[in-house]
């Protein structure tokens, strides 16, 4: 789970990559590294860190020519090295590659290249592509022979780009993500248009084992026996450019202020998509609803939704353990998959399991070119902007507004999200008012050990969510528990130096969830209420805003939601972990 890019054309390609690479760094950031090619000759710089701190050591920048690839690295094979980032060269310096994916079969094609007399310098699992195209184009003195030969030797999932010393750049992609950015001044190959939309919104998606070459001013394509293909171009938003962090110090702080916004207009101008969508969700026996990490806790909501609201049959399951249970799948089943990248492989392998087995795939994603809106049926668009930091926070609530829309068209408004959403969005504002006491509270908890996110029912996955946010943004070991379960198991770890978040609005579940909080109150843990109503039981009390037109507990989810946001993010600051690039983790997980 890699960025990679590649220029041929008229501008300075260094900055150009460097540029490109920053704005795909959520991709993958342990590493990075350009080859530019200049006189006939591969120049090759890489280093351990980010985008920025690499250039600022080696100066990057600064490489000469007009033609080159480079990468952004989040380690799979071989630790976090010079030697492992790429891109790799080949025994003569005369091919240099950056991959993205997982070649399977890397041992027995480096065992075998080795025996031919390569020599490897790495510990991955991509450098065997360099050493292959080597082989091949050393038999054959032909380029696209050379990489087609070499594809059909791969096993697994990539994307590549090659640059060889005549100054020519190529590239395959399967189950990978690679995209060419065309504009009169040169062509690109990317993981992500967002590596080429400051040039141009013009993407070119490629099929899986399509070959591509790019020259100085052309491009093609080829398919896997060689021939000639033709792949039209989709015009993408020039709005995805905006990624810059605006007045906010962090793309994860900036994003969080963007939900009332984001939340405003989405699924507005999708009425008549929701409406097809509640259709074929009635029609079906079964609906399967799957995601990844942030994602799947919003499958978990949509499941309580669908099935109290909607009246429908519905099962959630994990992306990474749906191909383990496929029984049930059939052709009266529909798969409503959740993504905001659209690219997360786990996802991607489970819609395509489904779609074997008959099942109509549906899916909610942020971006409406991804792999998974292109496999979908039908997809709904989020439409919330790039989200930038690795913490999903406004796909969240954006993908969360969009199930609350299905359920409450399908029960005839009897939610009351679509008739109250601008007090919904008030009340979030609310929460985001009073953002600065956080810091307050981040300083008292920051040393905890553990903390334990407590709810019920449909807070429960919100529970899940809010520890998730406090792992991967503050590393402070955090779980979310279904407040039913601690008395079977959880209570034996609370004592006088945990904390406890009880999400508490006053719903059905509130009078069991003081009942709990008194529990471990006993036991010496520190409570922090999340709720409209304050209590004697909190130690810390975080109030969020009643609503009073809405009766139904089941809106508090996309409420309750913020002030766990915003507490990890202050407990990242705290700590003093970037937020925005959380260690060993990436926004966009294309590997399985
Ligand atoms: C990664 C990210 C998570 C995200 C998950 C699913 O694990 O670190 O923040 O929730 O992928 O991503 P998706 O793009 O499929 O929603």
């Amino acid at each position: 789970m890699c960025s990679i890019i590649g220029y041929n054309g008229q501008l300075f390609v260094a900055p150009l990559l460097v540029d490109s690479l920053k704005r795909m760094e959520y991709r993958g950031y342990d590493s990075v590294g350009i080859a530019t090619i200049n006189n006939g000759k591969i120049l090759l710089k890489k280093g351990v860190g980010k985008v920025l701190e690499v250039d600022g050591t080696l100066d990057l920048k600064s490489m000469k020519g007009f033609t080159g690839i480079g990468h952004t690295r989040w380690a799979t094979h071989g630790g976090v090295t010079e030697i492992n980032a790429h891109p790799h060269y080949c025994c003569t310096d005369s091919i240099a590659i950056a991959h993205n994916g997982i070649i399977e079969n890397h041992r027995e094609l480096k065992e075998e290249l080795i025996d031919l007399g390569h020599v490897f310098k790495s510990d991955t699992d991509s450098e065997v592509i360099a050493h292959l195209l080597e082989n091949y184009y050393n038999d054959q003195k032909n380029l696209k022979k050379s990489v087609m030969k070499t594809c059909s030797r791969l096993k697994g999932a990539y994307a590549f780009v090659a640059a060889f010393e005549d100054g020519t750049i190529c590239g395959s992609r399967y189950n990978e993500p690679l995209i060419i950015g065309t504009v009169d001044t040169g062509n690109f190959l990317s993981s992500d248009i967002l590596g080429f939309i400051e040039f141009t919104d013009k993407a070119i998606f490629l099929d899986n084992r399509d070959i591509v070459i790019l020259d100085s001013n052309t491009y093609q394509i080829y398919d896997s026996d060689g021939k000639n293909v033709d792949r039209t171009a989709t015009q993408v938003a020039w709005e995805l450019a905006a990624i810059d962090k605006g007045k906010y110090s962090h793309h994860t702080l900036k994003e969080i202020h963007e939900q009332p916004k984001a939340l405003e207009k989405v699924g507005i101008s999708s009425l008549d998509k929701i409406e097809e969508f509640c259709k074929v969700l009635s029609k079906s026996k079964t609906v399967f609803l799957t995601g990844s990490g942030t994602s799947y806790h919003c499958a978990l909501i949509a499941k309580h939704l669908l099935s109290n609201f909607g009246k429908i049959h519905a099962e959630t399951l994990m992306s990474s353990e749906f191909q383990y249970t496929l029984a049930g799948v059939d052709n009266s089943s529909v798969l409503l998959a959740f993504s905001q990248s659209g690219e997360t492989a786990d996802v991607l392998h489970a819609v395509k399991a489904a779609k074997q087995m008959g099942a109509k795939i549906l899916s909610i994603v942020n971006v409406s070119t991804s792999s998974l809106a292109r496999i979908s049926d039908s997809f709904l668009v989020t439409s919330c902007g790039p989200e930038v930091g690795v913490a999903a926070t406004k796909s969240f609530t954006t993908q969360l507004s969009l199930v609350y829309m299905i359920a409450d068209r399908l029960c005839n408004g009897c939610l009351g999200f679509s008739a109250n959403r601008s007090l919904v969005i008030d009340a979030i504002c609310e929460v985001l008012d009073s953002e600065k006491e956080f810091c307050g509270i981040a300083e008292k908890i920051h040393p905890a050990r553990d903390i334990y996110v407590l709810g019920r029912s449909i807070h429960y996955p919100i529970a899940l969510e809010g520890a998730l946010k406090i792992k991967e943004l503050s590393y402070i070991h955090a779980e979310g528990i279904a407040a039913g379960e601690l008395k079977h198991g959880p209570l034996a770890l609370i004592d006088r130096d945990s904390y406890v978040i009880i999400l508490n609005p006053s719903d059905s579940t509130s009078d069991r969830n003081i009942a709990s909080a008194h529990e471990i109150k006993a036991r010496g843990a520190t409570i922090i209420g999340i709720s409209d109503l304050p209590n004697e039981v909190y130690d810390i009390f975080i109030k969020i805003p009643k609503i009073p037109s809405i009766e139904c507990g089941a809106i508090y989810p996309i409420i309750e939601v913020i002030p766990l946001q915003i507490l990890a993010y202050y407990l990242s600051l705290v700590r003093n972990i970037d937020p925005d690039y959380p260690r060993n983790l990436a926004k966009s997980v294309t590997v399985m």
